[in-house]
């Protein structure tokens, strides 16, 4: 347990009425009034129609590549710098996944470099909303369109961040988020698909109960998956979506004060957030420039960590892992580096202002070059 947690939930007492009143209801599995209640609310938000909520994030990208009847022979675009569910997903559904580098910039993928890695058998690109910054949606989506492509929008990360005023999530023919301990809000685990395809979202409900026909029960038209949502999950989920407003404000308050107090220092780049996006800093990161700064990222994070401080380095680049290096056939110049020079900094919405100028101090204490 550290003093100052990269991320940590923040449950209260509504969340506790919520899943007292579904445990004393009875209904604890995936049936029961919280989950539509949930998927209503949250879909609502994000501004899409239907929502379906699932077990976890990595089941959501799996149903929506499954959905959209994506498998052998097909193409699927990934960024380099995500994390492995994204990928993985692909892999699931026994297509090829395609690694492109991301923006050096925002450090999602670089919609200039899209182009580049379509092929006739392209037929969805996953972008991954990291870290809370979002994607270059309107490039994506005119690629997308000229090439007769769907896409999925990973937003795991991204809950409430925005593009030109719209919320990530809303652009994609489907997008998944995340609803895991560490999320911006969280059900413990779980998750849920996002799509204004009514059609779509009828197919993901049902591949999520096991491809079971919804009228004729145990008779299945499809090969499906246990991938539901319990009621209690969507109990504290329910509860945790009333104050996402908050959470991403504290968020956001953190974030300016890191900026405040390490704006200033040499060899620290700061999390971006360009003049389109909204950035909800799900974890304020930032780069460490090693020729520019006293010591090296890594002995920074052991340095903090002997301070309670929790850091993470970021996501290894997809292609330098062997088991998904038969993928990455492009250059990956901005995400080796990133990857390399990238920081998590605590940014769980529990920390105090004090708090967050004393973790700023700790690290130009290490860094800064007298
Ligand atoms: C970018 C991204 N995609 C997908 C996932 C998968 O979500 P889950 O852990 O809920 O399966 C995560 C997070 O954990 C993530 O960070």
């Amino acid at each position: 347990m550290y003093k100052y947690p990269v991320a940590e939930p923040e449950i209260g007492e509504e969340e506790l009425k919520n899943v007292v009143e579904a445990v004393k209801s009875g209904w604890v599995s995936s049936r029961g009034k919280f989950i539509e209640e949930f998927e209503n609310s949250f879909a609502k938000y994000i501004g899409v129609k239907y929502g379906v909520a699932t077990s976890n994030g990595t089941a959501a990208l799996h149903l929506a590549l499954t959905a959209l009847n994506i498998g052998e022979g097909d193409e699927v675009i990934v960024p380099d710098l995500t994390f492995a569910a994204t990928i993985n997903s692909v892999i699931y559904v026994s297509a090829k996944p395609v690694i492109v580098d991301v923006n050096p910039d925002y450090w999602c993928i670089d919609p200039n470099k899209l182009e580049k890695a379509i092929t006739p058998n392209t037929k969805a690109i996953i972008p991954v909303h990291l870290y809370g910054h979002p994607c270059d949606m309107e490039a994506i989506m005119e690629i997308a369109s000229k090439h007769n492509l769907y896409v999925i929008e990973d937003a795991a990360e991204a809950h409430g961040a925005e593009y030109k005023g719209r919320k990530v999530g809303s652009f994609g023919h489907i997008s998944c988020f995340s609803f895991y301990g560490n999320k911006i809000i969280t059900t413990g685990e779980g998750g849920m698909c996002l799509t204004n395809d009514r059609e779509l979202a009828e197919k993901i409900r049902i591949l999520r109960d096991h491809g079971m026909n919804p009228v004729k029960r145990y008779w299945h038209d499809i090969v499906g998956f246990n991938y539901r949502m319990t009621n209690l999950q969507a109990a504290l989920g329910l509860a945790q979506l009333d104050k996402i407003e908050r959470f991403i404000g504290k968020k956001r308050e953190i974030a300016k004060i890191y900026a405040e107090e390490l704006s200033s220092v040499e060899g620290i780049v700061l999390h971006p957030e360009m003049p389109w996006a909204k950035c909800v800093y799900w974890l304020y990161s930032i780069l460490i420039d090693e020729g520019k700064v006293k010591m090296t990222r890594d002995k920074l994070a052991e340095k903090l960590e002997k301070d309670g401080i929790e850091t993470r380095n970021f996501f290894y680049p997809l292609h330098e892992m062997p088991i998904y290096r038969k993928y990455a056939n492009l250059t990956y110049t901005a995400s080796s580096k990133i990857s390399k020079q990238g920081l998590n900094l605590p940014s769980s919405i529990k920390l105090s202002e004090e708090d967050v100028k004393y973790i700023a101090r700790k690290i130009k204490e290490a860094v800064i070059r007298h």
